[in-house]
């Protein structure tokens, strides 16, 4: 059985969701582990959680969208645990709505930064310490929307598109090295990331039904697992790669099915001049 215990795991986005619940089974494996994320109170708390249950957690605020940040963060690590065995590059949020609705700085360029520079940057920042050390192992977190790009999702999916092919560059760059480089695919979850996505029109009148989303436990349970038995790619669900399938193999159906799904403007009226646009061009 391998074993996780004595090993340095930084996660980005410790504060909530995927970030918070994997720290907290990092741990229970006998990892230290190294919060990373902006809410320090959230670090903090989770810190406390962790070492009363006999864990040992170190909580540095970074924000993942500068740099200078991210190298004091991989120096904190550095100077309390001397090491640094895997990182879990999942700091990350989603604003989904009509391409000329989002705001280009706020919305399109905050996203790009953190969600594809922020990954490369965290993992620039130890790969120095990962090489010589011959050993460790980079867990990107990308998303099904990496895979299959959703209407609503352009940015959002240029990014996680873009942590797809930075993964695969990498991990054919690293390997030889003694680095993995694995990349997780979670389907729709419960966690604060809804909160973050805006209130577009579409969303608030198509949910995801909730027997359909993974917990965030079940996400960091299948990223503990890739630190395990680390692989290339991970989809969670696991029928979801079904739809990468059909998305890579039959083009036209995986557009009428996610137009569907994600942007059903037909059922409610969404964007009625356009929907009058399209019915007059058809
Ligand atoms: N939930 C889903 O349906 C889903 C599905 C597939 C993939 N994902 C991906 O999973 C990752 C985690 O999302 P989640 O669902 O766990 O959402 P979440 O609960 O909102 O967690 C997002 C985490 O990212 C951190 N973060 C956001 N911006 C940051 C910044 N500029 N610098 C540092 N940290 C930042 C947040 O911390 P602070 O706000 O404290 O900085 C928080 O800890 C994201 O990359 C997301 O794209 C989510």
């Amino acid at each position: 059985m391998p074993s996780l215990k004595n090993k340095v795991a930084i996660i980005t986005g410790a504060s909530s969701g995927f970030g918070a619940e994997a720290a907290k089974l990092f741990a229970k494996e006998g990892c230290k582990v190294v919060l990373s994320a902006r809410r320090l109170d959230r670090l903090e708390g989770l810190a406390s959680e962790i070492r009363s249950a006999g864990g040992e957690a170190l909580p540095v605020t970074m924000d993942v969208s500068q740099p200078e940040q991210i190298e004091n963060m991989v120096q904190s690590a550095l100077k309390n645990y001397g090491r640094i065995d895997i990182l879990f590059n999942n700091a990350g949020f989603g604003r989904l709505d009509w391409l000329e609705v989002l705001d280009p700085v706020k919305d399109i360029q905050a996203q790009i930064t953190v969600d594809l520079l922020g990954v490369i940057w965290t993992a620039r920042a130890v790969l120095p310490h990962m090489y010589s050390q011959h050993s460790g192992h980079i867990i990107n977190m990308c998303s099904m929307g990496g895979w299959a790009a959703p209407p609503l999702y352009t940015i959002y999916s240029a990014a996680k598109f873009g942590v797809r092919g930075f993964s695969e560059a990498l991990r054919r760059e690293s390997t030889p090295f003694g680095v993995k480089v694995s990349v997780i695919y979670p389907g729709g979850a419960s966690t604060e990331f809804q909160k973050h996505m805006g209130d577009n029109e579409a969303k608030k009148r198509f949910k995801t039904p909730d027997w359909l989303k993974l917990s965030a436990q079940d996400v960091a349970r299948s990223v503990v697992g890739l630190a395990k038995w680390p692989r290339r790619n991970l989809i969670t669900p696991w029928w979801m790669v079904f739809s990468g399938f059909v998305n890579s193999h039959f083009g036209g159906l995986s557009d009428a099915v996610q137009a569907k799904a994600f942007a059903p403007y037909h059922k409610f009226d969404l964007h009625p001049e356009r929907s009058g646009a399209r019915s007059k061009g058809d």
